[in-house]
């Protein structure tokens, strides 16, 4: 089978080009997100790989259909660029669900770290031989409170790190694990008793702006943000007017919601126009990195190998479990992995 592969990076291809040959498979590398007008470039291929800021539209699959694509591999975990109502008995669209979670986890805790010590702010001074830490101080965590909003592997391991650092824990989740080992309390009480919240759910239309203005003000003055799950979950412009109005003490972002212009490129030769990133960017207590908390060598290899083995199960007409499901999506559950059926199979089976 053959791949075109969107939005293709150098260390993309490291990963690709090693494993490809494994599995049989050619791989084309197009450099240009996946649009509708460059769609052509597919023509004559089996699968489509893209990453996280291609836009699947309700258009694009249409036309990867008629090209004869079957599948749309994502070697990434979230879905929500992704229009699969459009795809439903079209194009099978698959993902990675799970890489590395570790380097997820470990990244929101290194972002966290920095904020709360200000170590962005230190590499910057002693770079400059100015060695006075004034207005460095952060807090203990020891003894303080984390919400954790999201309990899924993420979160979960996340809850283990801070746990690690003598953390209480509170949680926070729309589908509450059976017998957790840490307190579920509403958003209300979350927003409200956490010294720390980290954002470990997925963006749906339910979890779009879920940090907002309301929620802001009733965070403690003295909380510390971290967001490295997607962008949307916080209204940019709600945030930047609380940590203007000192409502929040630090932010770490690893996701912004209008990050499909910029992160993963150089800009550094342009002029940046999105006000709200650079308002953002410009407060010292703000930490803003590019999407990167899933880059480990480790997670690189296993999104490789995941999305190789995903086009290979179609291919061989096995069960996709891999598979974005337009029954689960829209309803959270679906019981087609119970009868290991695909999305296709199960309207049939529904029928
Ligand atoms: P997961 O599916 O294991 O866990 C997600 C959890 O969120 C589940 O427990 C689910 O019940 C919960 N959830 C769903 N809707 C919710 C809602 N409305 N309110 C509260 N909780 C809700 O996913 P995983 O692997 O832990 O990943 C979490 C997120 O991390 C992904 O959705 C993705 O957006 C993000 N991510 C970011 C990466 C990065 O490099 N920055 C890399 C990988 C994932």
């Amino acid at each position: 089978m053959k791949i075109a592969f969107y939005d293709a990076k150098p260390y993309d291809k490291v990963w690709f080009d090693r494993l490809a040959p494994e599995f049989g498979y050619k791989i084309k590398y197009i450099e240009s997100r996946l649009t509708i007008d460059n769609c052509i470039l597919a023509k004559n291929y089996d699968a489509v790989c893209v990453f996280v800021n291609d836009k699947v539209t309700a258009e694009v699959i249409d036309e990867l259909h008629a090209m004869g694509v079957q599948a749309i591999l994502l070697r990434c975990a979230g879905y929500n660029n992704v229009d699969f109502k459009a795809a439903f008995e079209k194009i099978y669209i698959m993902r990675v669900a799970a890489y590395s979670p570790y380097a997820v986890a470990e990244y929101a805790s290194a972002l966290l770290l920095s904020v709360n010590r200000k170590i962005h702010r230190a590499y910057s001074r002693t770079r400059d031989y100015n060695f006075n830490i004034n207005g460095l101080m952060g807090m203990d965590l020891h003894g303080k409170t984390a919400g954790i909003i999201g309990t899924g592997r993420i979160g979960q391991i996340m809850i283990d790190i801070l746990r690690g650092y003598g953390m209480h824990i509170i949680a926070y989740d729309l589908f509450p694990p059976k017998d957790p080992s840490f307190e579920m309390v509403s958003l209300e009480r979350l927003w409200a008793e956490s010294d720390v919240i980290s954002l470990h759910c997925p963006l749906t239309p339910e979890t779009k702006h879920l940090v907002n203005a309301e929620s802001l003000s009733q965070m403690k003055p003295s909380a510390i943000l971290i967001n490295t799950s997607r962008g949307g979950l916080i209204d940019t412009a709600a945030l930047n007017e609380a940590v203007k109005n000192r409502q929040i003490m630090g932010v770490g972002l690893d996701v912004y919601e209008e990050e499909d212009e910029y992160f993963f490129e150089d800009r550094s030769n342009d002029i940046l126009e999105d006000e709200a990133l650079i308002r953002l960017m410009s407060f010292p207590n703000v930490l803003v990195t590019s999407h990167q908390a899933f880059f480990t060598a480790e997670a690189m290899e296993a999104i490789a190998r995941t999305t190789l083995e995903n086009l290979k199960r179609l291919e061989n007409g096995e069960y996709l479990e891999n598979e974005i499901c337009y029954h689960c999506g829209l309803q959270g559950t679906c019981d087609r992995h119970k009868n290991r059926k695909n999305c296709f199979e199960l309207k049939k089976a529904d029928e």
